[in-house]
């Protein structure tokens, strides 16, 4: 079977920067990506790309060369799913906020009304795309949704979980690791299962794309967040008794990664990961061994997220402690808010826990990142539900300047690791802010020496002072 017509419900992080791929390399098939929220399907179609609600790079670039020609943004979903051959369903999986499992489980709602919308709508056949990242099994429940409310035609559902990571999405869909589709042990379910493998096929090599049951494939992606989550909070743990012994820990970093069976990716020690899969990925594996009574399992990987939390909050607590342990009326400036850099993403950044242990140490607080929006931070902050909305206004500044982010500040901390902090004038910087003028490096960026030089107070992850 050859896909003419790929329908995406979910144009966000990963249904946009996907099907803009899937689009570019398959000018012979038309790629509708749809989605219920309105602002952001305008924004995708904005006539200036640069506009559009996603910050990658090269992505505005890709979306400018594709759309309008095989790449649609719509708010018509039933439209979508009408013409087409393929759906992929990628919306929004996040842990559960109420009810059973709360705080843990992942919250399915989102997929169950795409796939009551899609079998309502659809009249002919189709093949079922889980883009989105679920719990294992997951297909079970989308087949009974699907044939128990269907029209009666056919649907094979297929799992091909997305890798990428944000700030390199273009270049991870161009070069990935591996494609991994999951399918049925059907002769449909093979031909469901090579139709992808043909897409795919267009620009990745053919030993890269591996295919396994349904199963496999949902576990494996949430296996894989687990495994990459588990290396940063295991270099994190190392930090911590980096910086009471003087060891120092991108030394040891370096010295483990050079074991090829160790490798040297993902053992940067910071202020904790951030994102909106790590956590609810592993809460979510968690949460699954849990109700298969698997304790021991779920003990050992909720372990990782007990670290990240622990790594965010001393971070915070050492500011204050340095503080000579009062922040209640001193400026203090957050450079960065976005969870890593090349990305104006802000979910679970670690910013946000920063922000709101200082806050409630009565510290002013005044934030500078070069790609988050204002709103985006109130926003983050009033979620926590802490403190009111004006309280938060009140207490935190969001400034375009980092010169005004530091102006008589008392301290400033890196919490992203922005390029441009890297050339900032940190004289200048110094000479702009209260002395003693403290420096608190989350993100093992600056050269610290270079900064004791200037006269700054360094304290840096993973090195004593
Ligand atoms: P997102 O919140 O950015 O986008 C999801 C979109 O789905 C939203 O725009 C929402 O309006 C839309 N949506 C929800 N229900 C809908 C419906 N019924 N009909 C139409 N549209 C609907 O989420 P995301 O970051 O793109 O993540 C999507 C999935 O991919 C999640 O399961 C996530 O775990 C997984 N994932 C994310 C990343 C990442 O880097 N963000 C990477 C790999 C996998
Ligand atoms: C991660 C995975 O890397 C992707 O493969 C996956 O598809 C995605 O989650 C997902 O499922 O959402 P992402 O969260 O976009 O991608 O970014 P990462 O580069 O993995 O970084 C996650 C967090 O860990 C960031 O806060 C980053 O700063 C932190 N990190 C990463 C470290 O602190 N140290 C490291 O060595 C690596």
């Amino acid at each position: 079977m050859k896909i003419k017509n790929i329908c995406c419900i979910g144009a966000g992080y990963v249904g946009g920067p996907t099907m803009t791929m899937i689009a570019a390399k398959c000018p012979h098939i038309k790629v509708n990506v749809v989605d219920i929220n309105n602002d952001r399907i305008a924004l995708w179609n904005d006539s200036n790309v640069d506009n559009i609600p996603i910050y990658e790079p090269g992505l505005s670039e890709l979306v400018g060369q594709t759309r309008g020609k095989n790449l649609f943004f719509s708010t018509d979903v039933n439209a979508a799913i009408h013409q087409a051959d393929m759906i992929f369903i990628s919306v929004n999986t996040p842990t559960k906020t109420y009810g059973v499992g709360k705080g843990m489980a992942a919250d399915l709602k989102y997929i169950e009304l795409c796939a009551r919308q899609i079998a309502a709508v659809a009249t002919s056949d189709k093949i079922i795309v889980e883009k989105s990242t679920l719990p294992v099994r997951t297909a079970e429940a989308l087949r009974s949704i699907l044939d128990n409310t269907g029209n009666g035609v056919n649907f094979d559902i297929l799992s091909n979980p997305e890798f990428l990571a944000e700030g390199t999405a273009v270049t991870d869909l161009l070069n990935p690791d591996r494609v991994l589709i999951g399918g049925e042990d059907s002769d449909r379910g093979r031909a469901a299962q090579q139709a992808l493998v043909d897409v795919y096929a267009n620009w990745v090599p053919k030993k890269q794309i591996l295919t396994t049951n349904v199963w496999s494939s949902e576990l494996s992606k949430l296996t894989a967040n687990a495994f990459l989550a588990q290396r940063v909070s295991s270099i994190n743990a190392l930090s911590e008794l980096c910086e009471v012994t003087e060891a120092d820990v991108n030394e040891v970093a370096r010295a483990i990664g050079s074991d090829s069976r160790i490798g040297s990716k993902f053992l940067k020690a910071s202020v904790g990961f951030g994102g909106s899969c790590f956590q609810k990925d592993i809460l979510n594996l968690v949460y699954i061994a849990q109700t298969y009574g698997l304790n021991e399992v779920a003990d050992y990987w909720e372990q990782v997220i007990i670290m990240n939390d622990h790594q965010k909050r001393r971070f915070a607590k050492k500011i204050v402690k340095t503080l000579f342990n009062t922040v209640s009326g001193k400026k203090i400036a957050l450079m960065g808010w976005a969870f890593k850099k090349d990305t104006n993403d802000t979910r679970e950044s670690a910013s946000i826990y920063v922000a709101d242990y200082l806050l409630n140490e009565q510290a002013e607080v005044v934030v500078y990142d070069p790609k988050v929006t204002s709103e985006q931070i109130y926003s983050d902050l009033d979620y926590l539900g802490t403190r009111s909305h004006e309280e938060n206004r009140r207490l935190l500044k969001v400034v375009k300047n980092p010169l005004e982010a530091v102006h008589k500040a008392h301290a400033a901390a890196i919490l992203t690791e922005w390029d441009e902090f890297k050339h900032f004038d940190w004289e200048i910087i110094y000479n702009n802010m209260l002395k003693p003028a403290f420096l608190f490096d989350g993100r093992i960026l600056l050269n610290h020496n270079e900064l004791e030089d200037i006269g700054f107070n360094v304290y840096t992850i993973g090195r004593g002072e």
